[in-house]
């Protein structure tokens, strides 16, 4: 039986990878349409890989004509806030510019569904710490500004060219496929959890913490950890979503829980059996205190339910994942 055609865009990477897995146990082909700046060939395991950059309008039109997808799931970006600070420009570009080209392609080739990875970086330093879809906006940073410009401008595609799209506002994605088929792997690795791990592994030697003296039950950090495989079943269902539905939706994905970084490191701790020692560091610029999502949206439009964002799997998963072969390599 021939399977339809998805299009992930930056499918070589961590969350795309996970995103292309699930596509293929739902009976969907996923080709990963990738320039792997920053995502990995040997990520592509589930469908084909076609590499090209979304800046590219020829080559994504000769890649839609060849493979007629049913729909797009849209995660190529660069996503390292710390370098959006630096060089905005490369954000812009990326990211706002990558999207417009990609949405004029697919809609000239008449695929209309969309699946668009945003992030809980548009909401920005709020006064409110639990993230409902309707809490402010105020992104800090090129990328969370390039973010809700392109949710925007989906937006208005989807009012003036009968697109349909879910936007997704992803909290602090962690953990790997259970399998261990795919995992996180940025370079330079910016997420707590993997840091964390690396210290485990004697990687590195300590782990920094960035302020201890936040109003929280330990003083560090409390962030909202989601599964990357339950991210990845979010993906199928916003796209049969989009497929069904005229319009857009936007959605938080959080566990709607929250860890500590203190917890996150004893979860480490316990999971690998090892220590792993920290330094104390001044807070960082534009950290707040707690950053949880507040929403039950995607569970009661979707039927989304994160079942596999304990903290517990989570660490596990990413450890079994960090300890393959070669993984530093
Ligand atoms: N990982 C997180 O915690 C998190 C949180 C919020 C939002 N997001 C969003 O999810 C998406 C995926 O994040 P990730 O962590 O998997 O990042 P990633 O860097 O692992 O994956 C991004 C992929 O996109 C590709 N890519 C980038 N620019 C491209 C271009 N111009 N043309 C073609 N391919 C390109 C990269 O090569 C890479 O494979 C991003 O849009 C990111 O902003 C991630």
């Amino acid at each position: 039986m021939t399977r339809s055609v998805v299009l992930v865009t930056g499918g070589a990477g961590y969350v795309g990878s996970h995103a292309c897995k699930a596509l293929a146990l739902s009976g969907y082909l996923p080709v990963t349409y990738d320039n792997l700046s920053t995502g990995w060939s040997d990520a592509v395991k589930f469908g084909p890989l076609e590499r090209g950059d979304i800046m590219d309008a020829w080559r994504l039109r000769d890649v839609i004509e060849r493979h007629n997808p049913v729909g797009v799931m849209h995660f190529a970006a660069h996503s390292n806030v710390g370098e959006a600070s630096e060089v905005p420009d490369k954000y812009w570009k990326n990211n706002l510019m990558g999207s417009l080209t990609l949405i004029e392609t697919m809609l000239s080739q008449g695929v209309g569904s969309l699946v668009f990875s945003s992030t809980c970086a548009v909401y920005g330093n709020n006064e409110s710490a639990i993230l409902t879809e309707e809490t402010p906006l105020g992104p800090l940073n090129a990328y969370g500004a390039s973010k809700l410009a392109t949710e925007q401008m989906i937006s208005n595609f989807v009012g003036s060219h009968g697109m349909s799209a879910s936007i997704f506002r992803y909290f602090n994605v962690a953990g790997a496929d259970p399998d261990a088929e795919i995992g996180e792997f940025h370079r330079p690795e910016t997420h707590l959890i993997p840091r964390v791990l690396d210290v485990a592994m004697g990687e590195r030697d300590t782990l920094t913490i960035n302020g201890s003296d936040y109003p929280t039950r330990d003083g560090t950090c409390v962030r909202d950890f989601v599964h990357a495989s339950d991210l990845a079943n979010a993906h199928i269902e916003g796209l049969e979503w989009a497929m069904d539905n005229p319009g857009h939706e936007v959605f938080n994905l959080g566990s709607g829980g929250g860890f500590t970084v203190r917890e996150v490191i004893d979860a480490a701790e316990q999971v690998t059996g090892r220590k792993v020692p920290t330094i104390g560091g001044p807070r960082r610029d534009g950290d707040v205190a707690t950053l949880v999502s507040g929403s039950t949206k995607a569970s009661a439009v979707l039927g989304w339910l994160p079942a596999n964002s304990t903290l517990e799997q989570m660490v596990r998963d990413a450890w079994r994942w960090h300890q393959r072969p070669g993984y530093n390599e």
